[in-house]
């Protein structure tokens, strides 16, 4: 059972429901009248981006990336590259780009960068879980933020450790167990 590797649950299937309500309004509110592209980082993202979606009441478009930063471990390697780009143009367009999680922030500040070269007319981030304490790069444009979590290695919602976990529909911390055996 995936549910035995967990340490605990550190936020419930209840509350993402809610959160994920209420900044699809939010959201809704600040891009009405505007041509929103949400840019969502495969595959952490995807339950998170399902739901924002469904909240959202305004039109918009959704396309994918994917872009590999983590090897099999648990560390960051810095090492970043596109795996799958953009199907559609983004000048010109108001871009939201939609994270599972933020770590270093590594990841992000090379998407930015990769995007903003691509002159849209706005691009901003929407992600669901901030870990602020392993925090290397500091101005990245977070405009929305599901929830701050502590330094732990968590998964479940959409996050994997070595690409299981993720159709848990929590977020829980993995027991260190789990990869320091390993
Ligand atoms: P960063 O480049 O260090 O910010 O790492 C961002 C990416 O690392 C995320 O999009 C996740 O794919 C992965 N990641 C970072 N922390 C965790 C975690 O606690 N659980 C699962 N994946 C994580
Ligand atoms: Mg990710």
């Amino acid at each position: 059972m995936l549910y035995e590797d967990i340490e605990n649950i550190l936020i419930s299937e209840e509350e993402i429901r809610e959160k994920a309500h209420e900044l699809g309004q939010t959201i809704s509110e600040d891009y009405a009248g505007k041509d929103l592209v949400l840019v969502s980082v495969l595959r952490g993202a995807i339950l998170f981006v399902a739901d924002l979606i469904r909240a959202i009441s305004i039109p918009l478009t959704v396309d994918f990336m994917a872009i590999s930063s983590y090897g099999p471990s648990t560390d960051t390697s810095g090492i970043v590259k596109v795996v799958k780009d953009l199907e559609e143009n983004i000048m010109g367009k108001h871009v939201l780009i939609v994270e599972d999680i933020i770590d270093t922030g590594l990841t992000l500040n090379y998407l930015i960068r990769n995007l903003r070269s691509r002159e849209p007319a706005s691009l901003d981030v929407c992600v669901l879980l901030d870990k602020s304490a392993r925090r290397i790069v500091y101005n990245l444009p977070i405009k929305y933020k599901g929830f701050d979590v502590p330094d732990a290695f968590v998964v479940g919602y959409g996050l994997d450790y070595r690409q299981k976990y993720r159709n848990l529909p929590f977020v829980g911390i993995l027991k260190k167990a789990v990869y320091e055996e390993e």
